[in-house]
């Protein structure tokens, strides 16, 4: 097993967009990338050899998809989390983007309301916004620098024109990793309401500690009935660009209907690689996974020390899960604009800018840990030197 993820590999001029596209986000490709969610670790072992081993036939043509690529996904979620899914309602989508956009042309018609719980995952926007209907944020609520849902407020926001909520579960970029009774509590106002639950579960695995994450739909029959999940074993496993995703759809024409779209846009297939990869991970890859969380868990400790000791001006939250953090830069002082060029020019990190996840992210920056410790380090020392040179002068 390769599990030195304290190696460090370039990976610029690698086609990789966190570094390759520096320039085109950011104005300049002298930075420390720490914006993307993907990691700059080497998958699984099993998973590289699984690609190396299709990609020696040197044929890539069409693929199908055998029953037990579907199997080594469901085991995997029966083994972990105890959920089990019925393969019939289960279906593969190139992304959960894919997903969500689909969904949301599909099931709802211009000028309907869709829920989202900012600060959240920016394509949450674009997808409801780009697809003509209406955003109703349901912002949730900070408590000593760590965030709970706003139950007051969706209640409040209810009506019948609502159709979905997209949940984050764990939440991206506050690293939320909601309990089942916090899921419990607003499946039954979505329940109450009438409105379906769009659960994106892609950070499902990446939970620290004593942290439980709970699929959605697993809570009970009711709320498994009211949910459409989204899954992937992409970011898991650092395979993001293979391109491969999970949709769950309790109901069965709106699986057909889904279904029929992959068929019209033709994207109904898995390329050779993400077939072989994805189920690789599902049933090879979990000893890796395992040590994959520590080296997290202590590259958020470290980032978090750091922080506390050299640049007490940013407060880091404790993440339960996923592998991004979320820093309250307000000690800073500085507006938003001028936030985001110091992170740019002074410190010269790229990282993703709070405000880029809604109004609520004003003042906040978000960090990729899931690098090798040396480039965290390097990162942060750039970010106290440019505090020590620019802010406290
Ligand atoms: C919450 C969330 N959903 C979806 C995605 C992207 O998924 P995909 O690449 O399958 O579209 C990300 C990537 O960062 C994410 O954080």
């Amino acid at each position: 097993m390769n599990r030195d993820f304290n190696k460090v590999i370039c990976r610029k001029n690698n086609y990789a967009a966190k570094y390759d596209e520096l320039e085109l986000k950011f104005g300049r490709d002298d930075l420390v990338s720490m914006w993307v969610a993907d990691m700059d670790f080497e998958s699984a072992k099993p998973i590289k050899d699984a690609i190396i081993k299709r990609a020696e036939q040197g044929i890539f043509g069409y693929t199908s998809r055998p029953d037990s690529y579907y199997e080594a996904m469901t085991q995997w979620y029966k083994r972990r989390y105890d959920w089990n899914i019925d393969k019939s309602k289960l279906i593969h989508s190139i992304g959960v983007c894919t997903s969500l956009s689909i969904i949301v042309d599909k099931f709802t018609k211009p000028g309907d309301k869709i829920i989202v719980q900012s600060p959240v995952y920016y394509p949450f926007f674009d997808v409801v916004v780009d697809n003509e209907r209406e955003l109703v944020l349901n912002p949730l609520k900070k408590i000593d620098d760590n965030y709970v849902m706003d139950y007051e407020d969706l209640e409040n926001k209810m009506d019948e024109n609502i159709k979905f909520l997209i949940l984050c579960n764990p939440h991206n970029p506050v690293g939320r990793v909601w309990t089942k009774e916090e899921l419990t509590r607003l499946g039954e106002i979505c329940l109450k309401h009438n409105v379906m639950v769009i659960s994106d579960e892609i950070h499902g695995d990446l939970v620290y500690g004593d942290k439980v994450y709970t699929p959605f739909a697993s809570i009970s029959e009711e709320l498994n009935n009211n949910t459409i999940t989204c899954l992937s074993a992409t970011k898991t496993f650092n395979i993001a660009g293979l391109q491969a995703s999970f949709a769950i759809f309790p109901d069965e024409s709106m699986y057909n209907i889904f279904e029929r779209t992959l068929g019209i846009l033709d994207i109904k297939r898995n390329n050779c690689f993400s077939l072989v990869a994805v189920e690789a991970a599902y049933r090879y890859g979990e000893e890796w996974l395992n040590d994959l969380l520590v080296y997290l868990k202590s590259n958020m400790d470290f980032l978090k020390e750091y922080c506390e000791k050299n640049i007490p001006e940013i407060v880091t939250n404790r993440p339960e899960g996923t592998y991004l953090a979320w820093l309250n830069c307000e000690g800073l002082g500085l507006s938003d604009e001028d936030l985001v060029d110091f992170m740019i020019n002074k410190a010269k990190v790229g990282l993703d800018a709070g405000n880029w996840f809604g109004e609520e992210g004003k003042g906040y920056m978000r960090i990729n840990v899931a690098c090798p410790r040396t480039m965290l380090e390097q990162g942060l020392k750039n970010i106290e030197e440019a505090v020590k040179k620019y802010i406290r002068k």
